[in-house]
């Protein structure tokens, strides 16, 4: 009996694969980490014109370099290199164009009235991309030596910061799974890369409240899903979501969740709420990480801002629509926004839900402005720290030459 079981066919399958993942998590172990001081640079001999910075569109233009680093599951991560902007070359079979396996972060770099890069809060997006990264089964890496990696690039690419109060350089860090197969399984070839694009203030003439669609049956994320990881595959089935909802006149889709409808995020940004509860307190609301939320860097901000002013309760708790609903129906809500690295704070100024349009108050003071005093201060300060104007640790000056 115990021979038969011992070399019966799954047993010794079993031990293989045992014997498999040992000897990837012992190889993979002891392979070499980003390595910032082995960086090399390949100017390009062809600068690209640039468009005048009152031109930009997001996303649109790129500036001259970019950032590569591969990965194998035997080699580690190989020497990162800086070359000129370039397409990509990877196999067809790559398993980030047939699996989804693919991360990315959303940051920006900003000149200072003293012409210095500066960066906002970017341990945070490092700390995200390698969670992102693990929740994928993609390498994990040493995200102070990749950051520095990406301020080489910004050094190299200076000239391409656009100069002025709300102008930077959006930056996108990229994880792609290269292995040239088409099996669903762990990785062992892995590219991150770096790309970057000048852009433009998000309210280029003042605030422009947006109107929200909260449509119960598309759901963004769920509990045990993604939604807490800035992968690729969260964001593909929201595109036809929001086209449909563009054509009615809404700009973006208030994301609800479960049958009592809990409100999540807002397009691509977290929500927040800032009303008067039944007992006359006010409080500023979002919704807790609980999974569904990516745990944004400006969400973060707000919320540690907010509670040093310690001038109203600050919550992270799970709430519904209806709730929202009723604090409009009794004249509780002050004002809604979204939060964001792209716009930093998003006004909004109503939502449809269930066939029926809620006007949500922009300024209860003032009918005539386009955002409430606290999503205005908000900006503001973020805005002052991003530009180095309010001392603050988030905001990191990039060093003209690299620390040894
Ligand atoms: C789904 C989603 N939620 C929230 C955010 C805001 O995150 P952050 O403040 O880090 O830009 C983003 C943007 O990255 C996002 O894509």
């Amino acid at each position: 009996m115990l021979r038969k079981s011992l070399f019966s066919v799954s047993a010794i399958r079993n031990f293989q694969l045992l014997n498999q993942r040992w000897v990837a998590s012992f190889s993979t172990q002891f392979t070499p980490d980003i390595d910032s001081s082995k960086i090399t640079v390949e100017r390009t001999k062809k600068p690209k014109p640039k468009s005048p910075k009152e031109k930009l569109v997001f996303g649109k233009e790129f500036s001259d370099h970019m950032l590569e680093i591969d990965w194998e599951r035997n080699k580690g991560w190989t020497a990162p290199r800086i070359i000129p902007y370039q397409d990509l070359q990877i196999s067809p079979a790559s398993s980030a164009l047939h699996y989804g396996l693919q991360c990315f972060e959303g940051m920006k770099a900003y000149i200072d009235n003293d012409n210095k890069i500066r960066m906002f809060r970017p341990d945070s997006n490092m700390q995200r991309l390698n969670s992102s990264m693990n929740r994928l089964d993609l390498p994990e890496f040493n995200g102070g030596e990749f950051l520095k990696c990406i301020q080489q690039l910004l050094r190299e690419d200076k000239d391409w910061i656009p100069k002025g109060m709300g102008y930077s350089l959006y930056i996108r860090p990229t994880a792609i799974a290269t292995q040239p197969s088409l099996g669903v399984g762990p990785s062992n070839h892995a590219k991150l890369y770096v790309i970057c694009s000048p852009v433009g203030p998000y309210y280029p003439e003042g605030f422009k409240p947006v109107k929200l669609l909260a449509d119960p049956h598309h759901v963004r994320a769920w509990p045990g899903g993604t939604g807490n990881y800035k992968v690729g595959g969260n964001y593909a089935p929201t595109i036809q979501v929001q086209r449909a909802a563009a054509k009615r006149g809404y700009n973006q889709i208030m994301w609800l969740f479960g049958p009592d409808h809990h409100v999540t995020e807002v397009g691509t940004m977290n929500q927040f709420f800032f009303w008067k509860r039944r007992d006359g307190k006010k409080e500023l609301i979002t919704p807790p990480l609980d999974g569904t939320i990516l745990p944004g860097v400006t969400r973060s901000a707000i919320l540690d801002l907010t509670r040093s002013w310690k001038e109203f309760e600050v919550s992270e708790r799970a709430f519904t629509i209806h709730e929202v609903i009723e604090a409009i129906n009794e004249n509780r809500l002050l004002e809604s926004f979204g939060a964001g690295t792209a716009a930093i704070v998003s006004p909004v100024e109503g939502f449809e839900f269930g066939n029926k349009y809620y006007k949500v108050p922009l300024d209860m003071s003032d009918s005539a402005k386009q955002a409430g005093p606290l999503t205005a201060r908000l900006a503001d300060t973020i805005m002052g720290i991003q530009y180095g104007k309010i001392p603050h640790p988030w905001s990191v000056v990039v060093e003209e030459k690299p620390k040894k």
